[in-house]
Formats: C-alpha cells, sequence, structure tokens
C-alpha cells in the first residue's frame, strides 16, 4: 500500500495496488461491505482476470497497458433514484482527464460510456449496496485504455492510438481522482444543475438528427438530454419517447 501524490482531499489518501486481480471492483465490493473504510479509498491493478463491463460483458485488458482502478464513496444521502448522477460524475471526470490530450472530440455516449472518434476509450462500472433506497456504499468502477496498441474489439480505442504517444498511467490516475473528487463535490454541494448542464455539452449526438433502433424498429429523432431518473430523451417528428438502458440502440 501506499499513497498517491494527488492533490484531491479525500479521493486517493489511500491507494491499494493488486499486481493483478479478478476485478478491482469486485475486490473492492467485498471491502466496503465487510470492513469501515472511510470513502475515498482506490484500489488499482494492472490486470484482471475477470473485469467486468456493463450489462454481465467483460472488461479484457492487456496487461502494464491501462488503468483498471475503482473508488469507494459512501454517498448515504443520495437515493438509488439518483444513483445515474455517479455515472455522470465519474464520465464527466473522465472527459475532463481526456479532453486535455485529445481535445473536444472526447464525447458522453449514454448513459457513460467514453467515445473518441466514433471509438469507445472508457468504461464505467457502478456497483451500489443499498440501505432502505440510499447508497450504503457505491464502487466505481472505472476502465480506461491507455497504452493499448491492439484491441480484439474494432469499436475500441486507446489514448496511444489516438496521440501515438505513451501515457504515464500514474499521472493520468491522478488526474482522474482530482476529477472525480471535483464533480462528486459539486454533487454534494448541491450543484445538480451545473453537472446536467455539464453533461449535455459532451453528451454524443445531443441535438442532432440520428437514426435510433427501438422494439417498434428504426427511426430518425434528436437527443434532448435525460429525464429526472437518468432515461434518454428523444424527439422525433411526432413526439419526445422516454429510453432506458437495454430498450435503445445508437444506429448511425
Ligand atoms: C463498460 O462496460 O463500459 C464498463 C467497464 C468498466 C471496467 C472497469 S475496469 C475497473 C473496474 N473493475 C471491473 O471489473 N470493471 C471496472
Amino acid at each position: 500500500m501506499h499513497k498517491i501524490f494527488a492533490k484531491p482531499l479525500f479521493l486517493g489518501k489511500k491507494v491499494v495496488f493488486l499486481p493483478q486481480c479478478h476485478s478491482t471492483n469486485s475486490e473492492l465490493v467485498d471491502i466496503a461491505r465487510n470492513s469501515h473504510e472511510p470513502e475515498g479509498l482506490v484500489l488499482y491493478t494492472d490486470h484482471q482476470q475477470k473485469g467486468k463491463g456493463q450489462r454481465g460483458n467483460i472488461w479484457i485488458d492487456e496487461p502494464e497497458k491501462n488503468i483498471l482502478m475503482s473508488i469507494l464513496l459512501r454517498p448515504k444521502y443520495i437515493s438509488i433514484s439518483e444513483q445515474f448522477y455517479l455515472n455522470i460524475i465519474a464520465g464527466l471526470a473522465i472527459v475532463d482527464t481526456l479532453k486535455v490530450f485529445l481535445g473536444d472530440q472526447v464525447k458522453l455516449k449514454w448513459p457513460n460510456d467514453v467515445y473518441v472518434n466514433d471509438k469507445k476509450i472508457s468504461g464505467i462500472l457502478i456497483e451500489s449496496n443499498l440501505r432502505g433506497n440510499k447508497l450504503e456504499s457505491a464502487v466505481v468502477g472505472i476502465g480506461l485504455n491507455v497504452n493499448q496498441k491492439n484491441f480484439a474489439l474494432s469499436t475500441a480505442s486507446s489514448l496511444h492510438i489516438q496521440t501515438g504517444r505513451i501515457f504515464d498511467r500514474k499521472e493520468i490516475m491522478e488526474s482522474l481522482l482530482v476529477f472525480v473528487e471535483k464533480w462528486y463535490l459539486k454533487f454534494k454541494n448541491g450543484s445538480k444543475k451545473n453537472i446536467l448542464e455539464n453533461y449535455y455539452q459532451i453528451l454524443m449526438w445531443r441535438g442532432e438528427k440520428r437514426q435510433f433502433k427501438s422494439a417498434d424498429g428504426v427511426f430518425e429523432g434528436e437527443i434532448t438530454g435525460i429525464d429526472e431518473n437518468g432515461n434518454l430523451k428523444i424527439k422525433t417528428a411526432i413526439e419526445e419517447a422516454v429510453f432506458r438502458i437495454k430498450e435503445i440502440e445508437f444506429i448511425g
């Protein structure tokens, strides 16, 4: 265990590094449930053998190339219906970190995949533990492709592929922690409106006429934003419809 010399107030004050593990999220979920570790604990690794993605997918990494980290939060004041804000907070922090190198091309594809030039460069997986309808703990898992050159999926990219440079992963991680803390504290201080305004600025395809696919088939529409539960709002020629995860596919 060692300290990262980061500037955040509490995120990353305590950092645990595992050379490899099944999943940093799984490890931290166990710690969150079975200890009184305060929020801010960060666990990261050089390789996950069973990395978890959203919707039951796997998250595959080439060892020692990427950022694979999880952050423990104890946001007892957040209700389950507001949990989507944690995704937005993590997404904004990743975009803040990446735009230094990639500029305005970094976007968040709803709900929270990080895209650059139509390729996915980073993903977020939040696993929470509830007490009543409030979040007792939340583990914010971030996978960010940094120095990896080749991917099995043609839709994946990395900072290296986008810039041709090799990056110091620790520096990128420190920046992520600074920005996650910044947005998390904004939320804690009640700045939801400001968070949403910033989210909308980087929301991929917002305000553009695009093709989507729902259970009713392919249709044209324009993303207008999200509703109070984090669901996606799309305006078509006839209505403004709301979609939950798995109900909508982005076509082009
Ligand atoms: C996605 O499917 O887009 C989410 C990917 C999240 C991957 C990260 S890597 C660190 C943390 N540990 C995991 O097992 N998953 C998350």
